[in-house]
């Protein structure tokens, strides 16, 4: 089978040296990449390092090479286009279709998805002329990745900065094996919520499960790279942060509440993929519970904590608002779910079965996506990213 062709499109930025490693990775993994940086770009990472990384002749102009055409067949044979970074004067040539250069020209004859990964400074970003080009490019159908905050260029910090070239190169992965440039949930903004709620007992203790948010991060990673606007709300999951995803970091039951009702107001679609704790200590203490000879071992009170999912789908913050719940079950599965689903009102609840082998920190999953409707979508066994794409198909399918 012939590998996957990517176009790496690398513009003017100090990112650019970021864009090493995601060549690198995308090289390593099977893919052959051709990479097409403009003329600034090379001031900051040199022709030879990408032709000697990518073991192709690299070329910035259309004037190489003329017999074979570069400036209409690279863009042509691609099955992906990925511009990292893309700076501000990137995405503003692309969304007027300027084509000056063989980047600019390649990213005018592809018809292969093209994704644009941002890196300037905030100011830049934030200004109206690159929020519409942004919104230009969008409309058209690429996926423009949420550039992430942290420290730029100098001494500033803000959001702007390249996101971690793992991630970007997920991104790619999930949009390569989707095979299309069908952003199907642009414009849309979407809530998830991952990991496990821990609830404190006292400075070093905590009632906590065993959730590892993978699914849920795997949730914010394919609708980010399905073109969403992504909040993930992350209880306590030691993964990285998604390309392209605003993530809130939170601990407990009753932070992980006020952070998704805070995202879900504008929100289209919500997903409670977190495994909440239905209890938390009535009392904490503030010093650490020592164990005494002297006085009884401690007795810890519980009290209940709101049902997120069962507040959001009886209040939908906008019509439409598709709801959606996990449950993880042990046994009577699809009977169990089926009143869960009625209990708590959602639209959609996905059913795991749970045991030896399956769900706890594992890569894969296995489960049966049940409808309010009466549906019944059977997922089988294999990547937590192959359910999640599953997920946003049948949102999807109910967003108005
Ligand atoms: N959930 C929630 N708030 C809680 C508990 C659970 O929003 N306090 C959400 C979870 O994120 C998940 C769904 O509800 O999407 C199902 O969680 P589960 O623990 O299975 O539901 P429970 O109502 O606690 O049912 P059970 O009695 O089986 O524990």
């Amino acid at each position: 089978m012939d590998k996957p062709k990517v176009v790496l499109g690398v513009s003017g930025g100090i990112a650019a040296y970021k864009a090493c490693e995601l060549l690198r990775r995308l090289t390593e993994s099977g893919h052959d990449v051709r990479v097409v940086p403009t003329e600034s770009a090379l001031h900051f990472v040199g022709a030879a390092t990408w032709s000697a990384l990518s073991g192709h002749p690299v070329s910035t102009e259309v004037w190489s090479d003329v017999h074979e055409v570069p400036h209409v067949r690279i863009g042509q044979h691609a099955d992906l286009v990925i511009v990292a970074p893309a700076t501000a004067d990137m995405l503003a040539k692309a969304a007027h279709g300027l084509a000056d250069d063989l980047l600019t020209n390649t990213l005018l004859t592809a018809r292969c998805p093209v994704v644009f990964a941002p890196a300037m400074h905030t100011e830049m970003w934030e200004h109206p002329a690159t929020q519409e080009n942004v919104a230009t490019l969008r409309r058209r159908g690429a996926i423009v990745i949420e550039p992430a905050v942290g420290r730029l260029t100098g001494v500033d910090t803000g959001k702007g900065r390249l996101p971690d070239p793992g991630e970007i190169f997920e991104v790619c992965r999930r949009v390569l094996a989707r095979g299309t440039a069908d952003a199907d949930l642009a414009g849309r903004h979407v809530v998830v919520s991952a990991g496990g709620t821990r609830e404190p007992i006292d400075p070093v203790r905590f009632l906590g499960n065993r959730s590892s948010g993978k699914q849920g991060y795997a949730l914010a990673r394919t609708a980010a790279a399905r073109g969403a606007r992504v909040t993930l709300v992350s209880a306590n999951a030691a993964l990285p942060d998604p390309a392209g995803v605003d993530v809130v970091h939170v601990g407990t039951a009753v932070q992980l509440r006020e952070a998704v009702l805070k995202a879900a107001a504008d929100a289209d679609a919500v997903v409670m993929a977190a495994a909440v704790a239905d209890f938390r200590p009535a009392e904490y203490a503030t010093g650490k519970i020592k164990k005494r000879d002297d006085k009884a071992d401690p007795t810890i009170t519980l009290v209940r904590n709101p049902d997120i999912l069962a507040e959001i789908s009886a209040d939908r913050a906008r019509p439409g608002q598709v709801v959606v719940g996990f449950a993880a079950e042990t046994d009577d599965v699809l009977a169990n779910g089926r009143t869960k689903l009625e209990r708590k009102g959602c639209d959609l609840l996905v059913v795991n079965e749970v045991g030896e082998r399956k769900t706890f920190g594992s890569e894969e999953n296995e489960a049966v996506v049940l409808g309010a409707d009466g549906s019944e979508t059977p997922v089988p066994y294999g990547p937590k990213e192959g359910l999640a794409d599953v997920v946003w198909d049948l949102v999807q399918e109910r967003l108005v």
